[in-house]
């Protein structure tokens, strides 16, 4: 089993050591190698994503991914900045199918900003497309106006697109993790999230989603604009079961949806190809307000090394065990800043690492 190990800039680096702590206390046996990501590897070797980072994730098993990014970086062209990097990752290993799980534990019901009946047992995985959309659609850039409100003026312009395998595929995903979770005792329903009302290309996901939706009689469907879906995710989150939607709303969607857990410090995710390669990393970002404090939160990247476990290392008992740890440590009373609570224990990032290497031991 091959893991290549990129930790990128900012916390990235602190969470994914804690992450490899307890990967390393498994007893299976990895071959881990750690690459430069992001600006880290544009400041080592002048590119975001050099050759050998994208060579190395290609040829491993799986890779646990960090995080990517700083201020200091945002003036460079957009080539060379380093959320290209993990768009290139996404791009180049066709990682089409990004799975973000919000679970609010039971002992974190009290450190989310709504109130405890709204989010006790809530359960939801957000299905997000991960290729396609206005991040990648064609064509982009600036150029001065020929039409619109202000002829001759400058302008910039993005493409968001969608083609029909594109949304059949990730229709299917949605529908088969529904049926999964429906055997495991959940509803058995996916909301697929649009904006058909005003766009023609979530009309055409809307109709492509309704027609895959009619190979799977057993799972229910039904579809929400996204305006709307951004309010019942805090109005009545556990209404949701499975969540699928595009590349943009599926972004946003899923930091809002970070809260019903308590933190975006606790929501993992995965993103997987047809070939079950998968792509496994915290759904926050580098962090650069606490980078190097040893307070980030290094839960998410556990729970995302569990989810590595179960999707693409076929090492579902692993993954319990470190799901298991992560409960119990939050048992003890054990809170980085972003979860702490009157009458709970405030750790920092290693020591929180710690407590899950000695819960697993
Ligand atoms: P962010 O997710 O990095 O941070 C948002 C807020 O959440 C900050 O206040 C931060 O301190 C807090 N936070 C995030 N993770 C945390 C953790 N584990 N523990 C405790 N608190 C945590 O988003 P941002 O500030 O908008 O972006 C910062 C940089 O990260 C940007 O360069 C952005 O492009 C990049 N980014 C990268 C990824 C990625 O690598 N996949 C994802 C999102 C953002
Ligand atoms: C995420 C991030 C990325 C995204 C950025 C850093 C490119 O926000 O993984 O959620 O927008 O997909
Ligand atoms: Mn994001």
């Amino acid at each position: 089993m091959k893991i290549a190990i990129l930790p990128g800039d900012g916390i990235g680096t602190e969470i994914v050591a804690e992450a490899v702590r307890v990967l390393n206390v498994l007893d299976l046996k990895f071959e881990m190698e750690t690459a430069l990501v992001g600006g880290a590897a544009f400041d080592a070797h002048g590119h975001p994503l050099p050759e050998s980072t994208l060579k190395l994730a290609m040829a491993s098993d799986a890779v646990l991914f960090g995080a990517v990014g700083d201020w200091k970086y945002d003036t460079l062209d957009r080539p060379l900045r380093p959320e290209q990097a993990i768009l290139g990752l996404r791009k180049n290993m066709g990682l089409f199918a990004n799975f973000r799980p919000a679970i609010c534990y039971e002992q974190l019901v009290g450190a989310s900003s709504l109130k405890p009946e709204l989010i006790s047992g809530l359960d939801i995985l957000i299905i997000r497309e991960l290729t396609g959309d206005i991040y990648f659609g064609q064509p982009r850039g600036r150029r001065v106006a020929t039409d619109g409100h202000f002829p001759g003026a400058e302008e910039a312009f993005d493409t968001m697109r969608y083609s029909k395998p594109e949304i059949e595929r990730i229709a299917h995903v949605a529908f088969q993790a529904a049926r999964k979770r429906k055997a495991a005792g959940k509803e058995g329903r996916v909301t697929s999230v649009d904006k058909a009302n005003v766009l023609e290309t979530f009309q055409f996901w809307k109709d492509v989603v309704s027609e895959v939706g009619k190979e799977y009689p057993d799972i229910a469907l039904d579809h929400m604009y996204v305006d709307n879906a951004a309010m019942q995710l805090v109005k009545e989150p556990k209404r949701f079961d499975v969540v699928v939607t595009g590349n943009m709303f599926g972004d946003i969607l899923s930091d809002e949806a970070s809260m019903l857990t308590g933190s975006i410090g606790m929501l993992p995710s995965a993103s997987l190809n047809s070939k079950n390669q998968g792509l496994y990393e915290p759904s926050h970002g580098s962090a650069p307000d606490i980078a190097g404090k040893g307070v980030a939160n290094p839960l998410a990247t556990i729970l995302s090394a569990a989810m590595m476990l179960r999707f693409s290392l076929n090492q579902a008992a692993a993954a319990d065990r470190i799901e298991t740890a992560v409960k119990a440590v939050l048992a003890q009373g054990l809170r980085t800043p972003d979860i702490y609570s009157e009458g709970t224990t405030k750790v920092g990032t290693s020591q929180m690492g710690d407590a899950v290497v000695k819960a697993l031991r």
